[in-house]
């Protein structure tokens, strides 16, 4: 049983919450897997995703989970709505929630924003990305990814490479990664290492080979152009040369290390196209597994306490 009514990050989550998410997960993968992707776990519940940033994978994986546990599943991208009118957050918040709406899923540029939204609505609220604060679920569907691919995330060593300062996957990772046993190093240009990033729980290096070497796992983060401020790198070819994921870079990781990376991708640029395409890359996976996670989170999210057993 989930102790709060919302996933606002994972920071604050319990290893144990984020077992049972995994292990829901397991059940829900096989749905997906199956001819008939229709199951009745969220049966006479609704569903708003709310994106004031755009979005591919987090956004439809949400609504397809919705209706493959047969709820209902609405959508608001806010420049279409009465955001772009002026109203505020918090009033949005309530509108939806006076609408009956059992879960919503914010996506924000402000880090914080789905904690306040929760503060002010009875919905459960997921976080599906805040500023540069935390993906929740993204991290829940990577760990997801490499318990598949290895058994467990105990004594695994991970390698995250590119953005960090950026990166609210990182963040999630780092936080969810630690939880459950497994050792996290971060690694980028120094213009993008968050000062203090060690106090995360993770090591953090500059020399991206140093952080590849042994691991079980590489992940690629994504050139954020969009948050950053100019001069950070001095040229996307060079970007590429000093910290992408190359064919020799990824060979210092063990043979059968796992290439990740949470997409979108700017192929070229954090991540070489054969890297990306080859065989040691699970980032179709990865969008297949997000699905799966957030089937067994809204679920999870939506189920009374006699549902739970408690
Ligand atoms: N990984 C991720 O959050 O992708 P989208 O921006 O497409 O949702």
């Amino acid at each position: 049983m989930l102790r709060s009514k919302d996933l606002l990050g994972l920071r604050n989550t319990g290893a144990d919450e984020i077992r049972e998410i995994l292990d829901t997960a397991k059940i829900m993968k096989q749905v997906i897997a199956s001819n008939n992707k229709k199951t009745p776990h969220l049966q006479g519940k609704s569903v708003i995703t709310v994106f004031y940033e755009n979005s591919t994978r987090t956004r439809l994986s949400f609504e397809l989970a919705c209706k493959y546990l047969s709820g209902t599943a609405s959508g608001m991208t806010a420049s279409a709505s009465s955001v772009a009118k002026g109203e505020t957050l918090i009033d949005t918040a309530r509108t939806l929630d006076v609408m009956g709406t059992d879960v919503m899923i914010l996506r924000h540029p402000m880090t914080g924003a789905p904690h306040l939204m929760a503060k002010h609505v009875r919905a459960s609220v997921i976080n599906a990305g805040d500023g540069t604060n935390e993906h929740p679920t993204q991290a829940l569907l990577d760990m997801f990814s490499m318990e598949e691919r290895f058994g467990s995330l105990e004594g695994l060593r991970v390698a995250i490479v590119g953005d960090v300062t950026h990166s609210r996957v990182a963040r999630s990772n780092i936080y969810g990664l630690g939880k459950m046993g497994a050792k996290v190093v971060v690694a980028g240009p120094a213009t993008l290492m968050p000062v203090e990033v060690e106090s995360l729980g993770c090591e953090a290096t500059c020399r991206v080979d140093d952080a590849i070497r042994g691991a079980d796992v590489v992940m690629g983060l994504r050139i954020q152009l969009e948050r950053q401020k100019k001069g950070l790198f001095p040229s996307v070819r060079e970007y590429h040369k000093f910290f992408g994921l190359t064919e020799e870079r990824i060979a210092l990781a063990r043979k059968d290390a796992l290439v990740m990376h949470p997409g979108p991708i700017n192929r070229g640029v954090e991540i070489a196209s054969d890297v990306a395409d080859g065989p040691q890359s699970v980032i179709d996976g990865q969008v297949t597994n997000g699905v799966a996670v957030r089937m067994a989170l809204l679920y999870l999210l939506t189920r009374t306490r006699a549902e739970a057993g408690v």
